[in-house]
């Protein structure tokens, strides 16, 4: 039997991870965060002191990544037996993975890491070219986005409860620059697959964005 897979593509800050998750824990399905592959390679980029115009080094280092996924109450991202977690979510991070996922042969060394995560009983996929081109066969696609600004507050309000500085106009214009790095790009941008359907979350709860995927699949 075809293994189901769910893709929930869309803009940074429209809620993706979180109700990723939690679609993910109830349909007890496997989840592929797709940007922290992304935000990890940028990581040891930065580590391994790996130019970003390097591309046939960014690829090695791409394709020898050991990064492991632990799931437990909160994700831990483990790259190189290293716990890179607390690393990932910063904007910095986020900006710098957005930079490295416009160059092609980057995305296609990481196509099979992502297409592993396709295991029974199913997956939910959060990322940006997940219905398009990472698993163009799924069953089920969602496009979920939400206002610029109800994003940048939303990020703010994540980095403040984990203790970080933050800073709501930089966020802003931070999101605003990566959106449009994201759609403009040449390969895999950011645009809704032409079978997803469409939410905006700017005035839903995420229990209500939970609901309404979940009756997608069931
Ligand atoms: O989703 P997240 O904010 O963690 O992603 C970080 C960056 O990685 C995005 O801004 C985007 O440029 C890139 N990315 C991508 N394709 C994906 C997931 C993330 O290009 N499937």
């Amino acid at each position: 039997m075809e293994i189901s897979v769910l893709t929930i593509d869309g803009p940074s800050g429209a809620g993706k991870g979180t109700v990723s998750r939690l679609i993910a824990q109830q349909l007890e399905w496997h989840y592929l965060d797709s940007g922290a592959i992304y935000r990890a390679l940028a990581l040891e980029l930065t580590e391994k002191d790996v130019l970003h115009d390097s591309i046939t080094e960014i690829v090695e280092v791409a394709l020898a990544m050991d990064l492991v996924f632990e799931s437990g109450e909160e994700q831990l991202v483990i790259l190189n037996g290293q716990d890179i977690t607390d690393l990932l979510v910063l904007e910095s991070t986020g900006n710098a993975a957005s930079k490295i996922a416009t160059i092609p042969e980057v995305r296609a060394a990481l196509l099979q890491k992502q297409r592993d995560f396709k295991q029974a009983a199913g997956l939910v996929a959060d990322g940006r070219d997940m219905g398009t081109v990472v698993f163009p066969e799924a069953q089920y696609k969602v496009f979920l986005t939400a206002s610029a600004l109800t994003r940048a507050e939303r990020r703010y309000k994540q980095l403040k409860l984990k203790g970080i500085d933050a800073n709501l106009l930089k966020i802003t214009t931070d999101i605003q620059e990566r959106d449009q790095r994201d759609s403009e790009r040449q390969f895999s941008p950011l645009i809704p697959a032409p079978d997803a359907v469409y939410i905006d979350s700017s005035n839903l709860s995420i229990q209500a964005v939970v609901e309404e995927v979940l009756s997608l699949v069931r």
